[in-house]
């Protein structure tokens, strides 16, 4: 599904290091299930995964005081690459722990600055024989849906300087900047340049340089960059149209990208035209490290009950070992697994299965990605 070549410095060998960061809610729920890839590849293959785990998130605030351990981050430092559950709380249960220390700003965001992980992969895609799932009509998706969003993870105004206080009239106010250097710009950019080369030759530019100046320096870099991949057609288009345009004509959109908070947005828009963020798996890639991890949050309201959907975990895996192992055969297999027991006629709840009998709990799905999986493997 994705060109390899970005990530190209990926571990060498057949040995690999992960770190794994269950998180919170269902995170452990559905990392359970996607961390039995690594042992079915390695009944299979030549393969040998350690997995380290390590606590991150909300518990790891409960239990060591911090929501992002100095031993988690030393055993992110060495491993050859993160696999991370979805952290943090529901609205209310938040409030026990001070704002900063919170999993998304105390673990998190932290997370993402120390690896530099600027290119945020966020792949949007339902199978022909998958389309049902998408709340979008049959004749606008009867092809399926196949994009590559990207989003710049590490700049704007989720890294900007802030600032909170009261002004001479008394009143509370709050400063938050929207700032990026053209360095930052031109990477992300040539990472979303060379998807666009590998996969259809079109660039979706989601900006809004008619109101932010931040998207006219970003549009002016991508005329610089674009002088680099003329053989790409570029299709500039303002953010709120393209919200509009992702559901009445998904099949126009092949590789976006945009800014931080333009992709946080958009790209949950695309977990809704795939019927449910349980499809969203995504890879945070760094100039020397990439962690993993779905698109969407712990879903603290379906936690403990065995009803979250793992394929956005599961997925993460794949892109990890496509991406971090340069196992792209291994991957491919994981991915058509998944495929295969959708397409069986198997749901998960939140895809709204109208076949009780076919609606399976979180840990069934692992069971027959697992088994279908090791079938494929054994035969080939
Ligand atoms: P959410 O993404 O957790 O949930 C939104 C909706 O999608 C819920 O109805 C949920 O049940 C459903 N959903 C999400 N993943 C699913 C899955 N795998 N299977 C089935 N249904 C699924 O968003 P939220 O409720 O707004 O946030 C909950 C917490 O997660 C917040 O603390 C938020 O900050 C955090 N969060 C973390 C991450 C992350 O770790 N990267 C990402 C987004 C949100
Ligand atoms: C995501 C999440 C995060 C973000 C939060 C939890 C920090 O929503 O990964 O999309 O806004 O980037
Ligand atoms: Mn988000």
């Amino acid at each position: 599904m994705l060109a390899s070549r970005f990530f190209g410095e990926s571990a060498v060998g057949n040995a690999f290091k992960i770190a794994v960061l269950a998180g919170d809610a269902i995170g452990p729920e559905i990392m359970a299930q996607a961390t039995r890839v690594f042992s079915v590849l390695s009944e299979h293959r030549d393969l040998a995964f350690d997995l380290i785990e390590a606590p991150f998130g909300a518990h790891a605030y409960f239990s060591h005081g911090k929501s992002f351990p100095e031993e988690t981050k030393h055993i992110c430092d060495s491993a050859d690459a993160i696999l991370k559950g979805p952290v943090g709380l529901s609205y209310e249960a938040s409030k026990a722990i001070p704002v900063e220390e919170q999993a998304e700003r105390g673990a998190i965001l932290p997370l993402r600055a120390r690896y530099q992980t600027y290119a945020n992969f966020r792949p949007i895609y339902l199978s022909r024989n998958m389309a049902h799932f998408s709340p979008l009509k049959p004749e606008i998706i009867a092809d399926g849906i196949d994009i590559l969003l990207i989003r710049e993870l590490v700049g704007g105004l989720y890294f900007g300087a802030k600032d909170r206080g009261v002004n001479d009239q008394g009143l509370r106010y709050v400063h938050e900047t929207l700032a990026y250097d053209e360095a930052q710009i031109r990477r992300v950019l040539t990472v979303a340049f060379e998807q666009a080369r590998a996969r259809k030759g079109r660039l979706h530019n989601i900006h809004k340089s008619n109101v932010l100046m931040s998207s006219v320096l970003w549009n002016e870099i991508l005329d610089e960059v674009h002088a680099e991949f003329q053989d790409i057609e570029v299709i500039p288009m303002l953010v709120d149209a393209a919200a509009t345009a992702l559901c009445l004509n998904p099949g126009q959109f092949d590789v976006m990208v945009m800014e931080n908070m333009f992709g946080d947005i958009l790209s949950d828009q695309g977990g809704g035209i795939l019927g449910s963020l349980g499809l969203m798996p995504s890879a945070c890639v760094g100039p020397d490290k990439a962690y993993y991890e779905p698109s969407h949050g712990s879903a603290p309201d379906i936690a403990g009950k065995n009803m979250a959907n793992p394929y956005s975990m599961i997925g993460s895996v794949a892109m990890l070992l496509e991406m971090s192992c340069g196992l792209k055969a291994e991957a491919s297999l994981v991915w058509q697994a998944m495929k295969q027991v959708f397409e069986a006629g198997y749901t998960t709840a939140d895809l709204g299965g109208s076949n009780p009998e076919k609606t399976v709990a979180t840990d069934t799905f692992g069971d027959l990605v697992m088994a279908a999986l090791s079938e494929s493997l054994s035969k080939d």
